[in-house]
This record gives structure tokens, C-alpha cells and sequence, in this order.
């Protein structure tokens, strides 16, 4: 058996997340999750996966959209800047292990931790047109551990819309080394830096609202959408001074423009001495520059046929030699 400390020390260096198969990723996307991707896999063993059973979990009604969202996902990824070279990109249904760690876990995991999970309660209010009172959806949180140490990262990166499940994780990973022996590190939350990208209408940018930019469209088609966004809506005249605060455009300028253009934005805005439609070239051109790369790559993939389908076949296979090992030691620990 391991000690606590050895596995910590490689568990440092590693890091894990997944995203449901929702479809094309918005920028919204971009700056709340790829992007800490693309910084992690500079520094450490990174895997990243396609969460195609999470999908399951409220999709499980229809299933036809999930298989033809995950290659577009990764495509979507890659475009961006993943680099299957540097990290393991996978279907999380193609390691079957997951799911008999899952089963294991589930044994030891009271069911009071996963009826008092937040997000448990409101999903169930807020898809209130779905039948979610299923044993999966309660189980969520289990299967996502399972998912976790599998690869036993120490980090995990996702949004503050998570920690409730990487508390319930960190309990379950306790209990598991409580009962068998020290041997999962206990993973921790490496929270996405509250990006500001709301949607093109001020709510939150989301497929289902329509408000968002897709990493995949081009010029032509943004364009039009960011001369139809609404300002600072009391800056009625070209010659009423502005607030940037209440403006839709603003944050986006925080994520796309150079600082020093951004406080000449601010200026102008507060001044009425720049007009929207100004402002909104700027941002437009800040867009071209931040999605010409993207662009770029997603040409090259897109003539290379086949290619998501190997990246993902390569990662599956590398992600089953993981999940192996670590089933191996989780069964000698039981006695099975
Ligand atoms: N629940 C995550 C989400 O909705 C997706 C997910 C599933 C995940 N398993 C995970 C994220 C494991 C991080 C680690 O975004």
C-alpha cells in the first residue's frame, strides 16, 4: 500500500476535468474553463474528458443528440488550443473501470450527503419538465468521484458551480481511505477565476438563450450580432455621456482589449468624446484577433478527416491504462 505523503506528491502534478457534451462551446466556454485548460497543460499531467454518462444523467429521455455533440466538443477544443501531445482528451464512457469504481463507491457513500447536495435540489427545480427523481441523478456526485480519483489529480478545475460536488468528492475519497487503507489523494477544487462573459443580452450566455458566440462562427456571423447589442441604454443621444457599467459591450472589452485601450474606452464612454459604434469596431477587431488562431486550427482539423476520432482513440486508450493501475490497487485493497 502506498503512504498518504507518496501519493501526494505525484498527485500534485496532475490535474482533471470534464464538461457534458452540450454542444458548440461559447466563448462563455472559453473563458471559464478552457482556457485555465490550455494554462494547466503547460504545467502538469493533465486529463480532460468528455462527460458523456453525466449527460445521460438528465438527457436520458433522448440520447441522440449526446453521440454527435462529443466529436464536435473536442473539435472545439482542439481548435482552441488543447494539444493532445500535452494532455489525454477522452470519452468518459470509453474507461469502463469508472464505472465499477463508481459501484464501489456508491456502497460507502450515505445517501443524506447526496440529498443535501445544493445543486441536487435546485436542478430538480429548475429542470422541472424533466423527471430527474432517478438513482443516477441523486448519484451524480458519486460517479463524478469516481471519475476524480480514477487519475488521482490533487487538482481539479472547474467553476464555483462545482464545489459542492468536490466537497461530497473529497468526503467520499475520506471514507474510501478511511476504511481500506490511505491510498486517493483527497483532489481539490483549482477554481476558474470568475470570468465575467455574459451573453449578448446581458443574461447569462447559454445555448438555450441564444445569446452567445461560438468559438466556431466567423466574422460575418458575429458581426451582425455585436451591432444589435444594447449599451448603456440611457445613453440615448451620441452626445449623453456613458457608463460602462451598465453597458453589455463593456465586459467583453475586459476579456478581448489591451488595458491601456480599454481605459481610452472608459474615457471616451464617461466623455461621450467615443460613440458606441466605435466602441463596437474596437471589440469587433478584438474578437477577429482572438478567434483567428482558433480559426486557424479548426481549418487545419477540419482537413484532417478522422482526426478528432484518433485524438479521442489514442486518449481513451492512454485513460484505460490509468484507470486499470488504479483498479488494480482499489480491488487488492477490498479483497477482491
Ligand atoms: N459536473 C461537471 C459539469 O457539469 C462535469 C464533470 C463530470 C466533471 N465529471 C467531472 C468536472 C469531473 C470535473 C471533474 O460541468
Amino acid at each position: 500500500m502506498s503512504n498518504a505523503v507518496g501519493i501526494n506528491k505525484d498527485a500534485e502534478k496532475r490535474t482533471l476535468s470534464g464538461m457534458r457534451p452540450t454542444g458548440a462551446l461559447h466563448i462563455g466556454h472559453y473563458f471559464g474553463a478552457v482556457k485555465n485548460w490550455l494554462d494547466l497543460q503547460e504545467e502538469m499531467r493533465c486529463f480532460f474528458f468528455v462527460a458523456d454518462w453525466h449527460a445521460l444523467t438528465s438527457e436520458y429521455e433522448d440520447t441522440r443528440r449526446i453521440g454527435a455533440f462529443i466529436p464536435e466538443m473536442v473539435k472545439d477544443w482542439l481548435a482552441a488550443g488543447l494539444d493532445p501531445e500535452r494532455c489525454c482528451i477522452f470519452r468518459q464512457s470509453a474507461v469502463k473501470e469508472t464505472a465499477e469504481l463508481s459501484l464501489i463507491l456508491s456502497m460507502l457513500t450515505p445517501v443524506s450527503w447526496l440529498e443535501r447536495c445544493p445543486t441536487y435540489k435546485e436542478q430538480i427545480q429548475q429542470l422541472s419538465h424533466k423527471d430527474l427523481s432517478t438513482y443516477g441523478f441523486l448519484g451524480y456526485p458519486v460517479l463524478m468521484t469516481a471519475d476524480i480519483i480514477m487519475y488521482r489529480p490533487r487538482w481539479v478545475p472547474v467553476g464555483h458551480d462545482q464545489l459542492p460536488h468536490l466537497e461530497i468528492a473529497r468526503e467520499i475519497a475520506r471514507r474510501f481511505n478511511n476504511l481500506y487503507g490511505v491510498f486517493f489523494p483527497e483532489p481539490e477544487a483549482r477554481l476558474t477565476p470568475q470570468a465575467k462573459c455574459p451573453g449578448l443580452d446581458g443574461r447569462k450566455m447559454s445555448k438555450s438563450y441564444n445569446n452567445g458566440i461560438l468559438l466556431s462562427e466567423s466574422m460575418a456571423e458575429i458581426s451582425p450580432k455585436i451591432k444589435e447589442m444594447l449599451t448603456d441604454t440611457a445613453r440615448m443621444r451620441r452626445n449623453d455621456p456613458g457608463n460602462p457599467e451598465n453597458c453589455n459591450l463593456f465586459p467583453y472589452h475586459e476579456l478581448l482589449t489591451a488595458a491601456d485601450t480599454q481605459a481610452e474606452i472608459r474615457a471616451g464612454c464617461t466623455s461621450a468624446s467615443m460613440g458606441c459604434v466605435d466602441c463596437k469596431a474596437i471589440l469587433l477587431k478584438g474578437l477577429e484577433r482572438f478567434l483567428a488562431p482558433i480559426q486557424e486550427r479548426r481549418a487545419r482539423l477540419d482537413a484532417r478527416p478522422g482526426l478528432v476520432e484518433e485524438v479521442l482513440a489514442a486518449g481513451n486508450e492512454s485513460a484505460r491504462a490509468e484507470a486499470r493501475k488504479t483498479m488494480g490497487g482499489v480491488r487488492e485493497l477490498i479483497g477482491f
